[in-house]
């Protein structure tokens, strides 16, 4: 029994450690039922005050997808800019909607779903990207939602068609492609991020 927790513990770590965000994708359908499992996993999330103040929208539709694809922004620090091409698009997004303003938790539950769907995404082999940099009103257009629902971000969707590394930081946090196309995303140092017991 406790051979099989841990098996599962250390599952959930290595999907943790090993999700990347993935910009490439293979034109290659999910599975309605794995989009909907992400949807639970969000909507199991810690919440503050429990209040629960988020919904989810999954696009799978072709047409759709190609309308929400123009709203997006991509890695930033690749230059000269760059987005994914006709054949590397996302084929699923998740766009994370808040329904009462007034929660001043609301951004901390985004993240927690957010988190808990990227989770899901990677322990089924599939690739995400957590996207803040959208058109939100042309979302709202494009999905018909209502006025009175904020939309916070969204989450783009694929099984991956690329691979990204982790470097130590040095100099910068600004990731970078090499002569193979291999995104590298710099990350502190554990030492340079952890006080154990001292400041
Ligand atoms: C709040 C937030 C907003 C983000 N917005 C975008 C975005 O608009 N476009 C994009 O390509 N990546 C976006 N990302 C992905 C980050 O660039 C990525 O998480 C970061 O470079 C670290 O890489 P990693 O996710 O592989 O660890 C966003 C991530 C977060 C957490």
């Amino acid at each position: 029994m406790t051979k099989r927790i841990n098996k599962h513990y250390k599952h959930v770590y290595k999907t943790i450690i090993s999700r990347r965000s993935i910009r490439r994708f293979q034109q290659k359908k999910i599975d309605p039922e794995i989009l909907k499992k992400m949807v639970n996993a969000a909507r199991l999330a810690p919440s503050g005050a429990n209040l629960q103040p988020l919904e989810f929208f999954i696009v799978d539709d072709k047409d759709l997808c190609n309308k929400i694809f123009e709203t997006t922004s991509w890695a930033g620090y690749i230059k000269p800019a760059w987005k994914p091409k006709k054949a590397e698009r996302p084929v699923a997004y998740i766009i994370i909607l808040v329904k009462e303003k007034n929660n001043p938790w609301y951004l901390r539950d985004a993240s927690f779903s957010t988190e808990n769907i990227v989770l899901t995404a990677e322990s089924n082999g599939i690739g995400s990207c957590i996207l803040c940099k959208i058109n939100r009103e042309k979302i709202r257009e494009i999905l018909k939602i209502p006025d009175n629902i904020i939309v916070d971000s969204l989450v783009a969707l694929g099984y991956k068609a690329e691979q990204p590394i982790t470097v130590d930081f040095i100099e910068s946090i600004e990731y970078w492609r090499d002569e193979n196309e291999v995104l590298h995303v710099p990350k502190r140092k554990f030492k340079d991020v952890v006080h154990i017991n001292k400041f």
